[in-house]
């Protein structure tokens, strides 16, 4: 069933500087399989506004957001159990001291698993695996989550989210503040999980040498506005990118820039560096 949103405004109430529209009549629709989606925008643009309504973190001001076949408009209902749908889509925070309040790691990853009536003991086996899909080891459970370094922090909240096995997954920024090894770590992560398991997974990154690397569609966001929904392979050919604040890959980058200094003949659209090696050596040993 997915989620769908039908012209969804977000204004954020603020009683200092006046009210703010963060999201402006946006209108999409997110399968729950198999879509490996990247969201990015400048910042301020509005992504994790828009992500937060993916789950009913948030409520739309105007229009309709669809999750898998509830509707959620600017009332709250009393019959829904909003909970319900967090076990459908689950969305790890851009800040993960949002997410994490208990006292051990173990019990902030096993806090989502128990609400959905699952055996204690179940629930732990979760957490154990759910630690070492995210790269650290099962020392980490005893420890206080407070006490532990941001990217850490930022592995553990992708844990506990993990650990629900969520049919759409939201990451708001995953992957920031951690090193490149790190980074590639946790997008293979994502990839396999994505392959192997046919769930979708939507990811806010400014990194767009992950996005054209890893996305199968781009959704772009500018001030609010939902201005490209597509592939990663039209996107970065749009003359649009300046205006949207958006940057190239560095093999796109380049390969143009040799391929326009010494009229070289090759397809500068290529996605990993190997890739760019292979396409550059070509003409060099032709
Ligand atoms: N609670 C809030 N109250 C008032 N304004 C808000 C609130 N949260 C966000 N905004 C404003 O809404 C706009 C969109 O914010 P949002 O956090 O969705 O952007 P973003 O695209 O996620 O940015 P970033 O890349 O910096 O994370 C911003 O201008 C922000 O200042
Ligand atoms: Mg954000």
């Amino acid at each position: 069933m997915g989620i769908h949103f039908r012209e969804v405004s977000h204004e954020y109430a603020s009683y200092q500087v006046g009210d703010y529209q963060a999201i402006n009549k946006i209108t999409l629709s997110i399968e729950d399989e198999n879509e490996f989606i990247c969201l990015v925008g400048h910042t301020g643009s509005g992504k994790s506004t828009l992500a937060q309504h993916m789950n009913a973190l948030i409520f739309p001001t105007e229009g309709e957001v669809e999750i898998n076949g509830k509707i959620i408009t600017k009332k709250r209902d009393k019959k829904t159990n909003y909970n319900l749908l967090r076990k459908h889509v689950g969305l790890v925070f851009q800040f993960p001291e949002y997410q994490l309040f208990e006292e051990t790691v173990e019990k902030d990853i096993m806090f989502g698993p128990l609400n959905f009536k699952i055996s204690f003991e179940e629930a732990k086996a979760k957490a154990v695996e759910a630690i070492h899909l995210v790269g650290l080891n099962e020392s980490y459970l005893k420890r206080n989550p407070f006490n532990l370094s941001g990217g850490e922090k930022k592995r553990v909240s992708i844990a506990g989210i993990l650990a629900m096995d969520p049919d759409i997954l939201v990451l708001d920024e995953p992957t920031s503040g951690l090193d490149p090894f790190g980074k590639r770590q946790l997008m293979e992560l994502f990839k396999n999980i994505q392959k192997e398991t046919k769930k979708t997974i939507v990811i806010i990154t400014h990194d767009m040498d992950l996005v054209y690397e890893f996305a199968n569609r781009v959704i772009v966001l500018n001030d609010g506005d939902l201005v490209y929904d597509g592939n990663e392979e039209d996107l970065f050919k749009k003359e649009e990118l300046t205006k949207w604040a958006l940057g190239l890959p560095e093999t796109i980058k380049v390969l143009r820039r040799l391929k326009d200094q010494f009229h070289l003949d090759i397809n500068p659209y290529q996605k990993t560096v190997d890739q760019a090696y292979e396409e550059l050596k070509k003409v060099m040993t032709k």
